[in-house]
C-alpha cells in the first residue's frame, strides 16, 4: 500500500455545493450552515507530486482502499471486506446491436453486501472509527442499511437503521440477519430520513445518511476512479447512473473531477442521471428552472424512488457540468430491461440497478449518443433481494415427472 506520510494536511477545507462557504475539515461538520451539501477539496498539487499512476499501478491492493491518498480519512482499516475492485465488464455484442463503439458494465452488484452502497459505508466506517464513533445511524431505502449492518457486524459497530417498511423484505432480512437495530418505518424513504436526523441529532450517532454526509460521496466516488483506472485512463464517453437521493451520481462526478484536478485524465465522461418516470425530481428540475420541486413517488424501483432528493444539488451538477443529461424510463421500461440485461450479459441487477440499462436503451433510440461513443453503465445492485419483482418477467414452469413431451 502507498503510504502518504502523515495523512491530515491531504485536505485543504470543504466547501459548500451551494453558497461556496469553506470550512476546515476539522471539526467535522455534515452540511453547510445554508444548510447545503459540502465537498472535499484536497491538495491535488501536493498529492499529484507525492502519488502517480505508476505507484497506483504498482499497488496490489485490489479493493478501493488502494485510493487512499483521495480519501477523506487518514488510514486503512487493518483488515477489511475486499470492497470495491469490482469488473468493468465489456459486452461488444450490445455495443453492436445499440450502435456504439464499445459497451461496458461495472458490476458492483459484487460487493460484499450486493451493492455499490458497501463503497460509502466502508469509507463511512474508517471516517466514525477515527472520530471515536461506535454507534452509526442511516436513514435508507434498503442497500445502504443493508450496507450498514453487514460492515457493521465486520468492524464491530452498533448500527441503527430506519427504513421504509415498504422495503423489499430481502433487504429488511439482511439488515435483521447481520443485526443491527431496525426501526422500519410507517412511511417513504423521505420520513426515514427525517427521523434518523432526529435520532442522530438528539443521541449524537455518527450518521450514516447518504445524502448529508460529504465522507459518503467521497466513498461512492472510488466507482468512478476505478472506472478510469480500468480503462486506462480513457476516460469513456458517458456513465449511465441510476438516481434517487442523487449521491451516486455526485461521486461519479467527484471521481473525475479530483482526477482532472491531479492531472491524471484531461476530460469528463458525460454523466446521465436516470430516474424512474415515478420518482424524477431531479431529471424534473433538469428540464425546468433548475430547481428541485419534490415529487409523490410511486415506482418499482424502490432504491431510486426518493420524493425529494436530498444530494440533489450534487446531482444537478453533476449533469450539467459533465454535459450531460437526465433521462426517465417507465417501470415497465425497468423491468424489461432488467430481464434483458439478465439475459445479455449474466448479471441480475434489482430494479434500480436495471435502470441504467433501460436509460441506455432509451438514449440510443432517441440518438442521444454519437456511434463512436464508449458507454458504461453502473450496474449498483443485486436483483436477489427483489425476487418478486424480477417475477412479474417471469413464469416459472409446471414440475415435469418425465423427458417425453418437452418442447427442446
Ligand atoms: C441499487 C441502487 N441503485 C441506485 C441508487 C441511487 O443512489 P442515490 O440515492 O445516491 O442516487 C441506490 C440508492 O439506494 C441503490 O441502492
Ligand atoms: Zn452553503
Amino acid at each position: 500500500m502507498v503510504e502518504m506520510k502523515n495523512q491530515k494536511p491531504k485536505i485543504i477545507n470543504v466547501q459548500c455545493v451551494s453558497c461556496d462557504a469553506k470550512y476546515d475539515i476539522e471539526p467535522f461538520r455534515y452540511q453547510c450552515d445554508c444548510g447545503e451539501n459540502l465537498d472535499i477539496i484536497y491538495d491535488y498539487a501536493s498529492i499529484s507530486q507525492k502519488w502517480t499512476k505508476q505507484d497506483l499501478a504498482k499497488n496490489p491492493d485490489r479493493s478501493h482502499w488502494r485510493y487512499l491518498p483521495i480519501l477523506p480519512v487518514k488510514n486503512a482499516p487493518k483488515r477489511t471486506m475486499q470492497i470495491g475492485g469490482t469488473p468493468l465488464i465489456p459486452f461488444a455484442k450490445i455495443a453492436e446491436e445499440f450502435g456504439v463503439s464499445e459497451f461496458f458494465v461495472k458490476d458492483d452488484t459484487r460487493n460484499p453486501s450486493g451493492s455499490l452502497k458497501d463503497r460509502a459505508t466502508d469509507i463511512g466506517i474508517q471516517h466514525a472509527t477515527e472520530m471515536g464513533e461506535n454507534t452509526i445511524v442511516a436513514a435508507s431505502t434498503g442497500n445502504a442499511a443493508a450496507s450498514l449492518s453487514a460492515l457493521s457486524a465486520f468492524y464491530g459497530k452498533n448500527a441503527i437503521i430506519l427504513a421504509p417498511a415498504s422495503a423489499p423484505k430481502a433487504k429488511l432480512t439482511q439488515i435483521l440477519q447481520y443485526g443491527a437495530t431496525l426501526f422500519p418505518v410507517n412511511g417513504t424513504y423521505d420520513d426515514a430520513f427525517a427521523l434518523s436526523m432526529k435520532i442522530s441529532e438528539k443521541y449524537g450517532f455518527y450518521s450514516r445518511s447518504t445524502g448529508i454526509n460529504p465522507i459518503l460521496s467521497e466513498g461512492k466516488k472510488t466507482v468512478g476512479l476505478e472506472i478510469a483506472e480500468q480503462l486506462n485512463w480513457n476516460v469513456p464517453d458517458l456513465i449511465f447512473v441510476p438516481t434517487g437521493d442523487g449521491c451516486i451520481i455526485g461521486g461519479v462526478y467527484k471521481s473525475f473531477w479530483d482526477l482532472k484536478k491531479l492531472g491524471w485524465i484531461d476530460k469528463m465522461p458525460k454523466l446521465v442521471a436516470v430516474q424512474s418516470e415515478g420518482s424524477c425530481a431531479s431529471v424534473n428540475a433538469l428540464k425546468n428552472d433548475g430547481k428541485i420541486e419534490p415529487v409523490s413517488s410511486n415506482t418499482i424501483a424502490d432504491s431510486i424512488s426518493v420524493d425529494n432528493p436530498a444530494d440533489g444539488t450534487k446531482a444537478l451538477r453533476a449533469v450539467k457540468n459533465s454535459d450531460g443529461f437526465g433521462i426517465t424510463v417507465s417501470d415497465d421500461e425497468i423491468l424489461t430491461a432488467q430481464k434483458e440485461l439478465s439475459e445479455k450479459t449474466g448479471i441480475f441487477t434489482e430494479p434500480a440497478a436495471a435502470s441504467s440499462f433501460a436509460g441506455f436503451k432509451k438514449a440510443t433510440e432517441s440518438r442521444k449518443i454519437e456511434k463512436n461513443e464508449t458507454v458504461v453503465i453502473l450496474a449498483t445492485g443485486t436483483g436477489l433481494k427483489d425476487i418478486p419483482a424480477a417475477q412479474k418477467k417471469i413464469e416459472i414452469p409446471e414440475a415435469i415427472d418425465s423427458i417425453e413431451n418437452l418442447n427442446l
